[in-house]
């Protein structure tokens, strides 16, 4: 589902639909049940099937209990973090040793980095027993070695799987290899940590998530699908009667992948109203949502309505329903520069004269907003877009807004085809129907009618004549 919900963003033009079919229920029931939803198509991208039942994906807020407690950390537990000496991992690491945790083992494929390495003597100096293990989750011996050894030294009481990593890409520059490498430690990993921890009392067992699995994010296809997996791992966790939390994180400010991400992507994020969140109000949402944690939920800080009139396609995903509240309804109209289709209507009530420039002013504009800039900021006509910050990313973004704005759609390498404003601008123009051309019409018009004057001129000649006439012509073709 996960890849699913990232073709649809960069590919809106092939409809993409997930649809989760019944194992329980006949093959007979099943394939009814897909030709229904092939013949009578909807907005719903993410359907599953069960008892039944058509149940579609909504993002609705959650409330937490009136009485609600902490996370529950004991003197006496001990917590084992994967991925536990990167960014997030080693905050919690830190969080759960200053609410008593006194016995911790972080892993992770390397050694300690002297960053991490510091905040270990922090956890030492806490009163914490750190144990740091090499271990490499995708690998089952690995994996057993480690759950036997943390266990010999005291019993597991948490496991958190933190560990993960990021290689971005439109599904078009994607291989199998990368794909592996972003999915590796979030599916094979977690499945190990999953099964060799079976016979384990836990207390909690936490998934580290992304939020970009509740949303889709187009040009990280394996990172998205990556995070569906510990969601669907945990809800499996929690309908067997395991502990299982799997937590949609949005970006985190002090430490970690988000933090590391460059200006441009941080400027990308926060034009969607994504923002970076603290530690500490990361860590109070979480503890907020014992003593009944659900089995997934997402913790962010978000403006949902520059997120929705911004994400593509948002402003129509019944996945987002809910957060749709009239308040947000308006501010996203008017915020929203134009409305999908618009640019027809537009440029038709305008003197044609003036059209090409007003298109290239409005493409201009919409390059300027997903590169999170000024609108107005100029961009020179004959520069590559690509040397001024477009990137593979922003172009998918940039495609599928024109192909909206325009009401047509447009080819995935449009922007590799027409790599300047001056080049997309005049492409554009071809694509709508909208006349551009005063002078070509004008020349074209005194063609044709110059062609309909010989073909009256033509029609007073005797067969004779007509004859002489054309072989005067083929004499002329043959010298
Ligand atoms: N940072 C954020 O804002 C954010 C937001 C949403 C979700 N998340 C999720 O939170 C988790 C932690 O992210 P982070 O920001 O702390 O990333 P990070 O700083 O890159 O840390 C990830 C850690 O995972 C470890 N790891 C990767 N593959 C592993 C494997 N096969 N076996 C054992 N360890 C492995 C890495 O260590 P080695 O390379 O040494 O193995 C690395 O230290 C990730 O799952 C991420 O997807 C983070």
């Amino acid at each position: 589902m996960g890849l699913g919900k990232t073709i649809a963003l960069e590919h809106p033009e092939w409809r993409c639909q997930c649809i989760d079919l019944d194992s329980a229920d006949s093959t007979e029931s099943n394939a009814v049940f897909l030709v229904d939803e092939l013949l009578n198509p909807s907005l719903e991208n993410q359907i599953v099937r069960r008892n039944a039942m058509r149940l579609c994906a909504r993002l609705v807020p959650y409330r937490p209990a009136e009485t609600s407690k902490t996370l529950p950390v004991r003197q006496h537990g001990h917590y084992l973090i994967c991925g536990g000496l990167g960014g997030l991992g080693l905050l919690l690491a830190k969080r759960l040793a200053a609410r008593g945790a006194r016995r911790l083992t972080l892993c992770g494929r390397k050694s300690a980095s002297p960053e991490a390495a510091s905040v270990i003597a922090e956890l030492e100096q806490l009163g914490a027993i750190v144990h740091v293990n090499q271990t490499d989750i995708t690998d089952a011996g690995q994996v057993q070695d480690l759950i036997a050894t943390a266990s010999a030294q005291s019993p597991l009481t948490g496991i958190v799987h933190a560990a993960g990593m990021l290689d971005d890409g439109v599904l078009a520059q994607l291989d199998w290899p990368r794909c592996r490498r972003v999915l590796a430690a979030k599916t094979v990993g977690l499945q190990y940590l999953h099964e060799y921890s079976l016979h384990l009392p836990l207390e909690f067992f936490i998934g580290f998530s992304s939020m970009v699995s509740l949303t889709g994010s187009p040009a990280q296809g394996a990172y998205v699908a990556a995070n569906c997996f510990v969601d669907g791992l945990m809800q499996q966790r929690r309908a067997e009667g395991l502990s299982g939390i799997s937590i949609n994180w949005g970006p985190w400010a002090e430490a970690g992948m988000a933090a590391r991400l460059d200006d441009k992507q941080r400027l990308r994020l926060s034009s969607l109203g994504i923002l970076p969140m603290s530690a500490e109000d990361a860590f109070r949402a979480l503890d907020r949502l014992w003593p009944n944690p659900p089995a997934q939920i997402g913790i962010m800080d978000i403006h949902w309505p520059s997120f929705l009139s911004h994400f593509p396609g948002a402003s129509d995903m019944p996945l987002f329903e809910s957060l749709r509240q009239p308040s947000a309804r308006t501010l996203t109209t008017e915020s929203a520069p134009t409305s999908p289709a618009a640019w027809p209507a537009q440029l038709e009530s305008t003197a044609v004269a003036d059209r090409r420039s007003l298109l290239s002013a409005l493409v201009s504009a919409e390059i300027n907003r997903v590169l999170g800039a000024e609108s107005n900021r100029f961009i020179a006509p004959r520069q590559r877009l690509f040397d001024s910050g477009l990137d593979s990313l922003t172009a998918v973004e940039l495609k599928n807004r024109l192909s909206a704005l325009l009401a047509c759609p447009l080819n995935t390498t449009l922007l590799f085809d027409y790599p300047t404003l001056e080049a997309l601008t005049n492409h554009l123009a071809t694509m709508l129907p909208v006349s551009f051309e005063v002078i070509e019409v004008a020349a074209q018009a005194t063609t044709s009618s110059a062609i309909d004057e010989q073909t009256a001129a033509l029609d007073l000649l005797s067969q004779q004549q007509l004859e002489d006439l054309l072989a005067e012509k083929l004499g002329l073709i043959a010298e």
